[in-house]
């Protein structure tokens, strides 16, 4: 069985332009809960035992700051250290509620990454209905998808699970994915997915979006790589993000398929047929959130 050094992506970081508005859509809408404050910034948790699943920074645009992962054993810290050419080897941010020992770094394309161990954790995890466990992955866009995916094999340990034509699917534990890697234009966040329970969490979570004023920007559907059901919506302040659940558990047996064998029949684009096209605004808005 591979040994990923790299055992859970944890929590990520964005900057917004208007921190009251994000925090209000998350905590009240998404249904995440507040874990920490600081000056300028606010930590949201899920209902798993991660002590922040999102970090919310007062900022002069949307943009992805961070993205943090939890390794395996303190000693991994320094292989992914020892590993990372082409990457620059940032300070470690002064104050941090989660703690742990890290290691933060830029990758070659601009996205920061932060590698941590032995973080807080909450004691009251639990799974409740229709609100976010926990996150499921970050689908960053990259203007060299091969390049990016082939990082996160070589000095990160993961996997390549399967490959589109679009997109690289990796994955650092039994989640199908963890990291999804988009070709596109720009480097960049293209979206953000969190867990829900089931799928019928997904559909009740989409209705309290809808009701509240977040119509589904795609979805509902089933994805193709990684079988997983979603809903895509525009946060307020353009940032595209996922509920998501039923992902596909591999091991090491699992088969990878590539561009050839993943292709959908003519105007399709997920497994029951139903999603209907991503309109334009959902496109765009995935090609509009930076790296910090
Ligand atoms: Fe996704």
């Amino acid at each position: 069985m591979t040994r990923f050094p790299i055992c859970a992506l944890r929590s990520v970081a964005l900057d917004t332009p208007n921190l009251a508005k994000s925090e209000a859509f998350y905590t009240e809408e998404w249904g995440l809960r507040v874990s920490a404050r600081d000056e300028g910034v606010v930590y949201l948790r899920a209902s798993g035992d991660d002590h922040h699943v999102l970090a919310l920074h007062a900022g002069e645009r949307s943009a992805l700051r961070e993205t943090a992962f939890r390794v395996e054993a303190e000693a991994d810290l320094a292989g992914i250290a020892a590993r990372a050419e082409g990457c620059t080897i940032l300070p470690n941010p002064a104050a941090d509620p989660a703690g742990g020992v890290c290691l933060t770094l830029r990758e070659p394309r601009g996205m920061t990454l932060r590698f941590v161990h032995g973080d807080v954790r909450h004691s009251d995890a639990a799974m409740v209905a229709n609100v976010p466990l926990r996150l499921a992955h970050v689908n960053v866009n990259s203007v060299d998808v091969d390049a990016t995916s082939a990082f996160y094999q070589s000095v990160l340990g993961f996997k390549l699970t399967d490959r589109s034509k679009l997109m690289a699917f990796v994955r650092c534990n039994a989640d199908h994915h963890a990291v999804v890697i988009a070709e596109a234009p720009v480097n960049g966040l293209n979206h953000v997915a969190f867990l829900l329970p089931d799928l019928e969490s997904v559909m009740r979570g989409s209705g309290r979006l809808v009701h509240a004023g977040y119509p589904i920007g795609w979805g509902v559907g089933r994805h193709g790589p990684g079988d997983n059901v979603f809903a895509y919506f525009v946060d307020p302040l353009g940032v595209v993000v996922e509920y998501t659940a039923e992902v596909l558990q591999v091991d090491d047996s699992y088969r990878f398929r590539g561009p050839d064998e993943w292709r959908w029949p003519p105007g399709r684009t997920d497994h029951w047929g139903i999603a209907p096209p991503k309109p334009e605004h959902v496109k765009q808005a995935q090609l509009a959130v930076p790296f910090v």
